[in-house]
């Protein structure tokens, strides 16, 4: 069984509070609990934080039997040469994943920093973005 690792950045953590007509209204926990139930041939790992430096370190600390990152940056996406950095030294496929479409936001959201050090990104499809990005990482892992 293939372990993928989830990573969302920060206030990921309160999803069901954020604006729904971006994000849903759904908590992530529920989000994983059916990515699970759908992708039952992944091992799923989870990590959230709301601090720059501790998903860097989580990163960086990454064991060997992780097969693919899927990754929502929050607002690093568009500010983050760390994350970014740290991306870019890993040798598994990276996805970027976005619940909200950042191209047809504000124009700040339209930096996207960490992008370059993944194989693509999903923007705009709600919690649907998660299971995109798990769909096209078994693909890719086959
Ligand atoms: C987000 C988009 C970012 O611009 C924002 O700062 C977030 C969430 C998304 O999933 O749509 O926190 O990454």
């Amino acid at each position: 069984m293939k372990k993928i690792c989830i990573i969302n950045g920060p206030n990921l953590d309160i999803l069901e509070k954020r604006e729904p007509e971006f994000y849903g209204g759904i908590s992530f926990n529920k989000i994983l609990e059916e990515l699970k139930n759908e992708f039952n041939n992944f091992s799923f790992l989870y990590f959230q934080s709301n601090v720059e430096g501790e998903i860097c370190d989580f990163i960086n600390n990454f064991d060997k039997s992780i097969s693919g990152l899927i990754i929502n940056p929050g607002a690093l996406t568009h500010s983050s040469i760390t994350l970014r950095d740290c991306l870019g030294l890993l040798k598994i496929p990276v996805i970027e994943v976005h619940l909200s479409n950042i191209s047809n936001r504000e124009n700040f959201r339209k930096i996207n920093i960490t992008t370059a050090n993944t194989i693509g990104y999903i923007s705009g499809f709600k919690q649907n973005s998660y299971f995109a990005a798990c769909y096209l990482m078994q693909k890719h892992l086959k």
